[in-house]
């Protein structure tokens, strides 16, 4: 086991007769772990120490929306790449410099989350505005959402090689990355079949027309989008991974009746492609890092007849992916993907101070609760095995 990852074996930990290995609503990663496991009758708990994770993509909203998620992600997250769509989208750097200003206020007293901006690309964003926001110091990548592609991306791009390409120029001579939504939105293409189209008619042509440019493919979904970031350069071009692509498939979005909960752009995939996935991200490699996606919507934007897309996983995030390593056999990697790939890949130093997760079930809240209404996790009112906290 590699030196950086300390897991601990604790035995014979009081109170944990029984361990929910896999909810019923949830597909199994393995057969065999179905069924509750008694952890007693293995006697063995485990405890993993870990250098404190980065969010690599995650949306955090404004006004009393951003309130309510930031304390979230801020308790356990040292950084996070906060998403641009916003409406009005934040389009300047002086946009993102306040919004950065309004995160920093509502974080918990004493609270060190390190908020890295972005921009939101559109076809008039001039060159000048990608030095500007170099020059600011906390902007660190622009945002690519094809116009009409998810939520407020009404104002994204429709023409990447046409107005776009200055910018995309001036990004490679500032070192600046473009995290890409990648799917198309042409309405004769299958939903399931956005992802891959989308790497074929614009990503793959993009990354060969500016090799130098430092391309993050955001949650990816597919098999495709694997075999894409392998066949490109490491640490040129790279992927994040969300809890929900690597935990669940198509199927849970249909599972009992209309799962809106699990509704999120890009939409959940077949089997093999979730496997696909689990295989890359446990494989160790360098391309993949972690990036929850966790996009809040007031419940009743989800439970409604055209229901919003996105998954709020903040609270469980670090829960699954653990999880998720563990069914892999691969918990001495579960480090590098969430605390050392990706500020590699950005050139920023990685976390000094570290958290704990322990392997102790925990009940996700049915919801919470904020000025505007409530807000619905990710495994509502289920129990989860790993159980992150700062000490
Ligand atoms: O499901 C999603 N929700 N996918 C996105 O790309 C955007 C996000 C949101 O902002 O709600
Ligand atoms: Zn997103």
């Amino acid at each position: 086991m590699p030196a950086y990852c300390s897991i601990q074996f604790l035995t014979g930990l009081p109170g944990s007769s029984f361990i929910l290995s896999r909810q019923p609503n949830l597909l199994p990663l393995r057969a065999a772990s179905w069924k509750p496991i008694p952890l007693t009758s293995k006697g063995v708990k485990m405890e993993l120490t870990v250098t404190r994770p980065d969010d690599w993509h995650l949306h955090l909203r404004d006004g009393d929306l951003l309130q309510a998620v930031v304390p979230h992600s801020a308790s356990h997250f040292g950084r996070a790449i906060v998403m641009p769509n916003l409406k009005p989208p934040i389009t300047t750097t002086a946009a993102a410099v306040a919004y950065r200003e309004s995160i920093l206020k509502a974080l918990p007293p004493n609270n060190g989350f390190d908020p890295l901006m972005t921009l939101y690309l559109t076809d008039n964003t001039s060159p000048e505005e990608v030095k500007l926001a170099r020059r600011s110091g906390v902007v660190f990548a622009v945002k690519l959402y094809p116009a009409g592609a998810t939520t407020n991306s009404q104002d994204g791009v429709t023409d990447v090689f046409g107005k776009c390409l200055a910018v995309l120029e001036e990004m490679v001579e500032q070192s600046m990355p473009l995290l890409v939504h990648g799917e198309v939105t042409d309405p004769n293409v299958d939903t399931f079949d956005r992802e891959r189209v989308f790497i074929e008619t614009i990503l793959a042509p993009l990354v060969q027309k500016l090799p130098r440019l430092k391309v993050v493919m955001e949650h990816i979904t597919t098999m495709d989008a694997v075999r894409f970031i392998e066949s490109c350069s490491e640490g040129q071009v790279a992927a994040t991974v969300t809890p929900q692509h690597l935990f669940l498939n198509r199927n849970s979005l249909f599972q009992g009746g209309l799962q809106p909960h699990n509704y999120c752009l890009p939409v959940l995939k077949r089997e093999t492609h979730r496997q696909a996935m689990v295989s890359a991200v446990t494989s160790g490699s360098r391309r993949y890092f972690l990036g929850t996606d966790s996009a809040p919507h007031e419940r009743r934007r989800k439970e409604c007849p055209c229901g919003c897309a996105g998954i709020y996983n903040a609270p469980v995030a670090l829960s699954l992916y653990a999880k998720v390593f563990e069914e892999a056999g691969a918990l001495d990697k579960l480090e590098a993907f969430t605390s050392f790939n990706g500020p590699d890949f950005y050139g920023l130093p990685r976390n000094t101070s570290k958290i704990v997760l322990r392997q102790s079930a925990w009940r996700v809240p049915e919801s919470y609760t904020y000025a505007s209404g409530e807000i619905v996790p990710l495994f509502a009112g289920q129990t989860l095995e790993w159980l992150p906290s700062n000490s």
